[in-house]
């Protein structure tokens, strides 16, 4: 059967495309839909033709499985080509979404329509790649410069409506039947006599592109494909579009040929990977109709935001009358936000706060909750004594939760008489905006408590990721490693500051400093007491940041911690801060390069990573990547640090640890799996499941 199916009736010809899921355009499909092109144009019976989507969508883009790889006949630039030059009408008619090379094989026809509520994007950059089948050039003769390039650069989908005004497309369709509105419209052009009108020879746009092209270098931190896509739009105001075309494809060479492409790759389907749990294939996950949150505070708060937001009802619960009408006022807040990001409309926001969410400080009400998260401060005494409690009122087959950060889970299963039913479900703050949830499988949690997780997730439009039960999972056991690689840097000389720059440099979103900062000195200071006892002898303790928390500075919420924020949102580096942290030092100081700085962070990083993985705490390298892209602001260019590692190199990692081994031992551990894999000349991405991707 051919991806393209070929159909002809009053004169029209409906080319089908139809390559689930996404109708992707992989060689096959090129091959069909070039051979339907060529059909039309010979088909004396056709007068017009469309080109459509089978499925959800038109077409989802280029087949990303193919990157990397030779390319294979035709390319689509050729194939874009003959629909551009068929000298009879062709129009694209586009429902669900467009993107890619499927928004080009549109921009190539010579008319455009979509329905309502349909996505038109080229999302190209976010592959670190350029739109490479005529976007670059076809766009701007559509949309004008500007338009074109703030599209193209920032990857960002538009609607349907957007589309129209822009003049991206000529028509918006009716009704949700997308053939019967392109066979309308299609009538409507043949009887008004319309013919072709090729993108590729209307007049070249004119603007300039310098002033943006500076804004996005100086915020692109090393990522190199917007600005690179950006170039290949302003080729469209000086070059011919033939040599514009030439223009673009010399630059998406160069930008497929990069490591950054590899990385975003990665992460692409790293992302989607995560929620295939084989241990839950065919479970089927327990209903969840309603949630229960006990604790209001920023988590909780946000957590039934989450909940609100994706239409599930919540009861919450907490200690007294004035802690749940700030929960209240809390939730309410950031359903406003919003309602003013255009997310949510104001009606629906009152039914949500009305209706939906109960506030209540007696467990009673939690009942009827199919599902009840905890997260109450971080406390096992605490929590124990609230689970025991969810023990006596949750009904039976309920799902009981912790959002705890680090404590173990099976202890507080343990409190219960039903541990089946008990999960950590770790969201991330902002809960309402941050995408990732580490769904922690307790001893003696049972599968179908943890496909609910995963259906939870799904719903919530999280990324779930799977993580054993440790101190601090897969995110915060890794971060507590790295973190204190750095603090050791900072004992031995290093300021704060030079290694939050670094850092910076790297790529990541802020420095280990200014997310103390951000975090508060006072949750360090009391995990520290928390594990006071688990404290070894050649463990170094980080005593400048004791000192901070001694002195007040607590962070952003004192306007002090290592920056000072007093007159500037963003923290100013402060003198006050170098002293205290000298005066701590108590071994001889040395200089550090930024270079060592990212290379001891970096090794601490997936060393302790390695562990995580070969402990069975995260069930492969691709999962510890992607609780960093969505967790800790790693830069998604560079795929994460196991796929970093990678083309960094494992035997390389292995080199750095045993030099830095020579001044700290202890520290410095080999992670066995890192060891292993370094020795036979293995990957990380060798342990990856191919059947996931
Ligand atoms: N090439 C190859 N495979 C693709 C693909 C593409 N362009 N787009 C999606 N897929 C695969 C996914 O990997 C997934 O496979 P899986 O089921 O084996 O995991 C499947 O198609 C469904 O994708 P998913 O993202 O889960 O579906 P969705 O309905 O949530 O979203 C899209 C659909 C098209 C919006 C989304 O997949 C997307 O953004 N794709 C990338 C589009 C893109 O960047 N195209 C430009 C390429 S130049
Ligand atoms: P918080 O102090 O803002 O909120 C805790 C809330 O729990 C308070 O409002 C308190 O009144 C309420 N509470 C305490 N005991 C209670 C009880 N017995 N019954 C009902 N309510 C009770 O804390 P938070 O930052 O929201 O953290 C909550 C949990 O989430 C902790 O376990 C924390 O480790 C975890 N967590 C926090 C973050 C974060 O960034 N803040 C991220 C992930 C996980």
């Amino acid at each position: 059967m051919s991806p393209v199916r070929y159909a002809l009736s009053d004169r029209i010809a409906v080319l089908t495309v139809d390559n689930p899921p996404v109708n992707a355009l992989s060689q096959a499909v090129r091959a069909a839909l070039a051979d339907a092109v060529s059909r039309f144009a010979a088909d004396e019976d056709a007068e017009i033709a469309v080109i459509l989507g089978a499925g959800r969508l038109f077409i989802g883009g280029a087949d990303i499985s193919e990157f990397g790889k030779p390319p294979a006949d035709p390319w689509l630039p050729e194939v874009i080509a003959a629909i551009e030059d068929c000298p009879k009408p062709i129009v694209a008619a586009i429902h669900g979404t467009a993107l890619g090379g499927g928004l080009e094989v549109a921009l190539g026809c010579h008319w455009r329509m979509a329905m309502p509520g349909t996505k038109l994007g080229l999302p190209e950059v976010t592959l670190g790649i350029l739109p490479g089948a005529g976007g670059t050039q076809r766009l701007p003769r559509l949309v004008g410069l500007q338009a074109a390039a703030k599209m193209i650069a920032s990857g960002k989908p538009m609607t349907a409506e957007a589309a129209l005004d822009a003049g991206l497309i000529d028509h918006l369709g009716q009704g949700d039947d997308v053939l019967a509105a392109a066979r309308s419209w299609a009538a409507d052009l043949l009887a008004q006599g319309v013919v072709a009108r090729p993108t590729g020879r209307m007049a070249a746009p004119s603007g300039d592109l310098s002033d943006m092209r500076a804004g996005m270098q100086a915020k692109s931190r090393g990522e190199v494909a917007p600005v690179t896509a950006l170039d290949a739009v302003a080729a469209s105001t000086s070059l011919s579009f033939a040599d514009g075309m030439a223009e673009e494809r010399r630059l998406f060479r160069e930008l497929m040929d990069t490591p950054q492409r590899a990385g975003l790759i990665h992460a692409f389907f790293a992302e989607r990977a995560t929620a295939k749990l084989p241990e839950i294939a065919g479970i089927a996950p327990r209903e969840i109709d309603r949630l229960g949150v006990i604790g209001g505070g920023t988590m909780g708060a946000g957590i039934a935001t989450s909940a609100l937001l994706a239409g599930l009802p919540v009861v919450l619960v907490e200690r007294d009358e004035a802690a749940a009408g700030r929960a209240r006022d809390t939730i309410a807040a950031n359903l406003a936000a919003a309602v003013k990001r255009g997310k949510l409309d104001p009606d629906r926001r009152d039914t949500l706060l009305d209706v939906s969410l109960v506030t209540a400080t007696d467990y009673d009400a939690l009942a009827p909750a199919d599902l009840l998260i905890e997260a109450v401060f971080e406390s096992m005494e605490v929590k124990q004594e609230v689970f025991a409690r969810l023990d006596a009122v949750a009904r039976p087959g309920a799902v009981l939760a912790t959002n705890t950060s680090y404590l173990d889970v099976d202890a507080i299963a343990a409190v219960t008489s039903r541990p089946q039913d008990v999960i950590g479900l770790h969201f991330f703050s902002p809960a309402h905006i941050m995408k990732l949830l580490e769904i922690v499988v307790a001893r003696d949690t049972a599968p179908d408590v943890t496909a609910t997780a995963f259906a939870l997730a799904r719903r919530l439009g999280k990324i779930p990721v799977r993580a054993g039960v440790c101190d601090g999972f897969i995110g915060n056991r890794i971060l507590s490693h790295y973190r204190t690689a750095a603090d050791h840097m900072v004992l031995d000389g290093a300021s704060p500051y030079a290694i939050d720059r670094a850092i910076r440099d790297f790529g990541f979103a802020m420095g280990p400093y200014q997310v103390s900062d951000l975090a508060g000195l006072d949750i360090g200071f009391a995990t520290r007491q928390r594990k006071a006892a688990d404290v070894h002898p050649r463990d170094r303790a980080p005593t400048f940041a004791d000192a901070l928390y001694h002195a007040g500075r607590l962070g952003r919420k004192t306007k002090r911690g290592y920056y000072d924020y007093s007159d500037d949102p963003k923290g100013r580096e402060d003198t006050e801060t170098l002293r205290l942290v000298q005066e701590a030092r108590t071994d001889a100081s040395r200089e550090f390069t930024d270079e060592e700085i990212v290379r001891r962070y970096m090794a601490a990083m997936v060393n302790e990573a390695a562990r995580v993985v070969g402990d069975g705490i995260a069930s492969r390298p691709l999962d510890v990547d992607v609780v960093f892209l969505h967790g800790y602001g790693f830069p998604r260019w560079r795929g994460g640090p196991m796929h970093w590692a990678d083309t960094y190199g494992l035997d390389r990692i292995l080199a750095d640890i045993r030099e830095f081994a020579r001044d700290d031992d202890h520290f410095w551990q080999p992670a066995p799996l890192l060891t292993e894999l370094a020795d036979k000349g293995a990957t990380f991405e060798s342990l990856n499941r191919k059947d996931t991707k």
